[in-house]
């Protein structure tokens, strides 16, 4: 059994929403998991933990800064564990290389390079957002072509498939000392 811990950052909620996930799917698996909302916590990564999941999300082209602060300062301990990344973002679900173009900016900023990396699509939540945040969504996703502007609803594009993959890839690669017990 392996203890993993997923710290992430997120605006709305939707990385939030997949690091529960990744962390149901490691318990399945026999694990323990527990997430870090990195906006409320210390900065330092705590210690226990046999492996680490670093999720963000993305904002006018950027992961959250804490979550990269996050990183800069405990990448000596991340780069001792094994560890991931996952992102999250619309391009991921519309522009994949875009996204990938993302993360590249963010390990050049961090100076991280995790072994292994996802990106997830995330989501448009615009009945959440105030009406600014809605007007300027909706006119961004409609620029690109895409017909997903019905601001009475939300629209969902992560995978849960391949959020269920990439966590059960990641265990899997812990080797014996992380197999349930
Ligand atoms: C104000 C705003 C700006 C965004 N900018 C981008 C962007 O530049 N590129 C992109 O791919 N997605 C962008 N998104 C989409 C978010 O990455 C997506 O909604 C994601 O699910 C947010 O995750 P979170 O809820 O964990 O913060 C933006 C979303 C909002 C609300």
């Amino acid at each position: 059994m392996a203890r993993i811990l997923i710290p992430y950052g997120t605006s709305e909620g939707q990385t939030a929403r997949i690091s529960d996930y990744i962390a149901d799917v490691l318990r399945a698996d026999g694990h323990e998991a527990e997430t870090l909302d990195l906006k409320h916590a210390e900065h330092d990564l705590p210690g226990g933990y046999d492996a680490v999941i670093v999720g963000a999300s993305i904002h006018a082209g950027k992961h959250e800064g804490y979550v990269g602060d996050f990183v800069r300062r405990n990448r000596p301990a991340l780069e001792n564990l094994p560890a991931a990344l996952f992102s999250v973002s619309l391009s991921a679900h519309a522009d994949p290389e875009e996204a990938e173009k993302y993360v590249a900016e963010f390990e050049d900023a961090t100076g991280w390079h995790p072994s292994k990396v996802a990106v997830f699509g995330g989501a448009l939540l615009y009945t959440q957002y105030g009406f600014l945040k809605r007007m300027m969504m909706k006119k961004i996703v409609g620029g690109q072509g895409s017909t997903d502007t019905d601001t009475g609803r939300d629209y969902i594009y992560t995978e849960w498939d391949g959020v269920r993959r990439f966590a059960e890839e990641f265990v899997a690669r812990l080797g014996p000392r992380a197999a349930p017990e």
